[in-house]
């Protein structure tokens, strides 16, 4: 069996250090509402509410700063005067994902790179892809439901928000039509590691997707530069021509619009039938109204949104609060909070889509690192929900559903649904 560290004693203590980093951390760290919080529950918010009473700024034994407001939190998230890596050049988390082969990419740069990185995604996010890109998803979500309802039995999750995603960013990377099934079976795995590494198994099964993942982009890339074509790959494989990224940034650029996309907008969809079907009146002025698609997407990112923090870090040493923050102290914003915040949102518990003249929430979090996927996202939701209410109105819940239960990812792992 391959191994992850490169020897078999390597990964024993490898393994056991993800195995005693959980309960120590309980063990030492308890009381710490933050702490809970990263152990994981299945409802986050009473734990906001104690951490929101803890101040503006709670100051956790995580060695986090930690910010439930969303006035603070849109300015934290905005400063270019913050970083994303420590002073070492790190981001929070990344030594560990190393071990397993992922840099994170975009996500883990801070600016020149993460400038010159962003600016070679941005042609595959443009109103035009947007509209172009609409018209398959609008024929993926058929094709799944036909599928599905040939196939009886139908989970939301497994049959319909978890596959989507993955067939569009397949679409829009340029993966032939002979290359889905190995783009999806590897993509999957590689989408999971959002939540972390839990178990020497994960970081195995990680791994090797990963690598077999970049073996199929090493070989599209090359296709492409022989006869480009309208996709992403030809834009990244024209831009290595030109020396503007390394072959390196080029393969981690598309890893990471996996562990990006995938997941989190599984979950948008996942949470926003959740939602409708937990608030019949809601799901009915849907029904009545399907151009209420985007309001539906922007209430249920803002009532449980699928990406729950982000952190800023200070090279220098500052006030925020009327606190001292000292250099490489991580702030978090806990975006789920903050878009609960009883100062900027009205009944901020309560699922209503014609919420109006209320800020926006911070589920696609703010300032040069703004989630670049928010329009496709914003679509994709769109389209699955109403489809999705068009042709299955009865929808309704058919047996006990599993909820993650993660402090980075709000979602559902099952979510079986009957139609008639
Ligand atoms: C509902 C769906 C989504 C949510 C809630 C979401 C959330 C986020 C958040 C919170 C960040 C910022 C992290 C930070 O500030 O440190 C982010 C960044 C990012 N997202 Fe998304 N995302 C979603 C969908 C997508 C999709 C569909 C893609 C691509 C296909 C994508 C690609 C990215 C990339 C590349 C970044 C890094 C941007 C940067 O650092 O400049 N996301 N996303």
């Amino acid at each position: 069996m391959s191994t992850v560290t490169g020897s078999r004693l390597g990964d024993l203590l490898f393994g056991a250090q993800l195995k005693v980093g959980r309960p120590l951390m309980k063990a030492v760290m308890r009381g710490d509402p933050y702490i809970d919080l990263l152990l994981g529950v299945q409802d986050p918010r009473p734990l906001y509410d104690i951490i929101r009473k803890g101040g503006p700024l709670y100051r956790s034994k995580a060695n986090a700063l930690v910010v439930t407001g969303h006035t603070l939190g849109t300015e934290i998230l905005r400063d270019r005067s913050l970083n994303i890596c420590h002073t070492n050049g790190k981001a929070p988390g990344m030594q560990l994902m190393e071990r397993v082969g992922w840099d994170g990419s975009i996500l883990n740069l801070d600016p020149p790179d993460h400038t010159r990185i962003r600016r070679l995604a941005q042609p595959a996010f443009t109103p035009r892809k947007i509209a172009e890109y609409r018209v398959s998803v609008e024929r993926v979500c058929h094709e799944l439901l036909d599928k599905a309802e040939r196939r009886g039995g139908f989970d939301l999750i497994r049959d319909y928000a978890g596959p989507l995603p993955i067939a569009v960013i397949g679409d829009m990377l340029g993966v032939p039509e002979s290359e889905h099934e190995r783009f999806y079976r590897h993509g999957r795995v590689i989408g999971s590691i959002i939540d972390g590494i839990t178990s020497l198994d994960m970081a195995r099964d990680f791994k090797h997707a990963h690598s077999e993942y970049l073996k199929l982009f090493a070989e599209l890339i090359e296709a492409r530069r022989a006869a480009p074509a309208d996709d992403l790959v030809s834009v990244l494989a024209a831009a290595h021509g030109e020396d503007k990224v390394t072959e390196h940034e080029l393969l981690a650029l598309c890893a990471t619009l996996a562990v990006t996309g995938f997941e989190t907008t599984t979950n948008l969809i996942g949470n926003g039938v959740l939602a409708l079907l937990e608030n019949p009146e809601q799901w009915q002025l849907f029904l009545d109204d399907p151009d209420l698609g985007p309001k539906v997407v922007e209430e249920t990112l803002r009532y449980d949104s699928p990406a729950l923090q982000a952190t800023r870090i200070p090279h220098e040493e500052r006030e925020v609060a009327g606190q001292r923050v000292k250099v490489d102290e991580a702030l978090v914003v806990l975006v789920g909070a903050a878009n609960h915040d009883p100062e900027v949102y009205r009944d901020p518990d309560r699922f209503d889509i014609l919420r109006e003249g209320e800020p926006d929430h911070l589920s696609f979090s703010g300032g040069i690192h703004f989630c670049i996927g928010a329009p496709l996202a914003r679509m994709e939701g769109d389209v699955a929900l109403r489809v999705l209410a068009e042709r299955m109105p009865k929808l309704r819940f058919d047996g006990p559903r599993r909820r993650r239960s993660s402090p980075v990812i709000s979602g559902l792992e099952t979510f079986p649904l009957a139609a008639d």
